[in-house]
């Protein structure tokens, strides 16, 4: 296919469809279960949707993180698994995968993407060294913290704006990485860490210049640059979108660019290739050698790292496709529909449209729910009470308290509706854009939450929280008046 092929469809209405290229063939039933089972379901979750069982879920936009739909040659392949512990082909399949799509010559299987983050920090952190980075995530920063180091996020003033027009909301500030550089000394510096599509502020791209711009302040200094690529393949195609000087581009040659301008690229597979297990990859032996006997002593032999062999076979052919610009772009194009029509309906939230899903602003959407009582909290609770979509909690609650106990209120309070790849269908979009407007006009009627259980570490994981009056059965009554017998 010509690099500089274009993947959009027309249609003759003029209206912007996303048109999925890829058609269903295994399909799972869902469960759209009725309003009063759904307050019954969150009730005893602690309005919490980590703690919803999927019974009860009919949308689950929770998260993309192994629950993008697999290819039919990834499902193909976990048959001829050459379940061996050492030396498996299935392995040098996905080192050849590895080499083929981040032009790397060196890798390191995990688990998971934390797992990788855990090797990285522990060989590459000293106790009272920083790391700067676009934006932290829940994990990484968790891992930077226990081997003493901290993080710094040197984002730029555009990054936490909801409302933008920035392409680029993901770029690291040079100016400031360069005062932390002086402040600190090169040598307190562990690492410089990029995040691609970045999560936690809505899945927003870096550009390829930014990129350039952090590899020469990291050269001049001799620091090392990491790339977080668990959602690389999206950045490729926003970069592919977004940047002129990449717009005939193919989406191998931009993720070739974007490796060839760091040291370290680790990923989480359950995102990037659409399995599960992560791995560490890099071109320069000695960064290998340093991390490599920490993977037989936390993940498992060199040649399996803790997947299962049919995983390593799913992982191989998922990066390979990751170069198949009709597979990266469609959770985007799903997300940018979902985004276009949310403004236009006047529902606040987050723009442009990123990666990974469509991020509600919850702070201005329950603009009378106190942020000390959650508003991104209950925002996901009501939205699930009264639509059954599943999203998940990214501000107070997802941050941990300071240490005299005190909550470190988030900087933004986001709703996040994950959009999995290849998962959902336009009409079930639509159906969550709908729930979502009803919600809005009804939104005084929802009110904050309080903990009531509230483990120390991860608390939005495992915490339970209560509402702080009867609004949930308020919003079942509204529902009831305004949609008779609907489910
Ligand atoms: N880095 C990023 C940018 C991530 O989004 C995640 C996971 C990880 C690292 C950790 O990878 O889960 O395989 O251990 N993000 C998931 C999410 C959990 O829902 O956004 P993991």
């Amino acid at each position: 296919m010509a690099s500089n092929q274009s993947y959009n469809v027309k249609f003759f209405s003029g209206e912007e469809v996303p048109l999925e290229l890829h058609k269903v063939r295994i399909v799972q039933k869902l469960n759209l279960i009725p309003i009063e089972e759904r307050l019954k379901a969150i009730v005893e979750g602690g309005f919490n949707t980590f703690l919803l069982t999927t019974k009860t879920v009919f949308l689950d936009m929770l998260t993309d993180s192994g629950t993008n739909a697999m290819s039919d040659n990834q499902v193909a392949s976990m048959l001829r698994a050459d379940d061996a512990y050492a030396g498996s082909q299935s392995y040098m399949r996905l080192e050849e995968a590895i080499q083929q799509v981040f032009n790397c010559k060196y890798f390191l299987p995990a688990h998971q993407g934390r797992a990788a983050e855990n090797i990285i920090s522990r060989v590459f952190i000293k106790p009272g060294d920083v790391v700067p980075m676009n934006y932290h995530f829940t994990t990484t920063k968790a891992h930077i913290e226990l081997n003493g180091g901290t993080v710094l996020e040197i984002y730029t003033d555009e990054a936490l704006k909801v409302k933008s027009k920035h392409p680029f909301k993901g770029n690291m500030d040079i100016a400031k990485l360069e005062q932390i550089i002086k402040k600190y000394g090169a040598s307190k510096v562990a690492f410089i860490r990029l995040e691609a599509s970045t999560n936690l502020i809505g899945g927003q791209p870096f550009s390829i210049a930014n990129m350039r711009a952090v590899r020469k302040v990291a050269k001049k200094h001799a620091i090392m640059v990491v790339l977080d690529a668990s959602l690389i393949g999206e950045n490729a195609y926003f970069i592919k979108q977004r940047e002129t000087e990449f717009k005939n581009k193919s989406i191998k040659q931009i993720l070739h660019e974007m490796i060839g301008l760091v040291d370290l690229t680790y990923f989480s597979s359950r995102k990037v290739s659409s399995t599960r297990g992560g791995g560490i990859c890099t071109n320069n032996k000695e960064i290998h050698n340093k991390m490599k006997d920490l993977v037989p002593l936390f993940e498992g032999f060199y040649t399996y790292g803790g997947m299962s062999i049919r995983e390593v076979e799913a992982m191989a052919i998922g990066l390979v496709e990751t170069l198949d610009e009709t597979v990266i772009s469609q959770s985007p194009k799903f997300i940018r529909y979902m985004v276009n029509e949310l403004e236009r309906l006047g529902v606040p939230v987050v723009t442009p449209a990123g990666g990974l899903g469509v991020h509600i602003d919850a702070g201005q959407f329950l603009a009378h729910v106190p942020q000390a009582e959650y508003p991104a909290g209950a925002l996901a609770a009501a939205f699930f009470l009264i639509s059954g979509v599943r999203g998940m909690e990214r501000g107070t609650i997802s941050s941990v308290r300071d240490a005299n106990g005190n909550d470190v209120l988030a900087d933004i309070e986001l709703l996040r509706l994950a959009m999995p790849r290849r998962v959902f269908t336009l009409s079930q979009v639509k159906y969550a854009i709908d729930r979502l407007c009803w919600l809005y006009k009804n939104r005084k009627l929802v009110g904050g939450l309080k903990f009531y259980e509230e483990p120390p570490v991860l608390r939005f994981f495992g915490g339970k929280l209560k509402p702080t009056s009867p609004w949930p059965q308020k919003l079942v009554a509204k529902f009831r008046a305004d949609f008779g017998d609907s489910l």
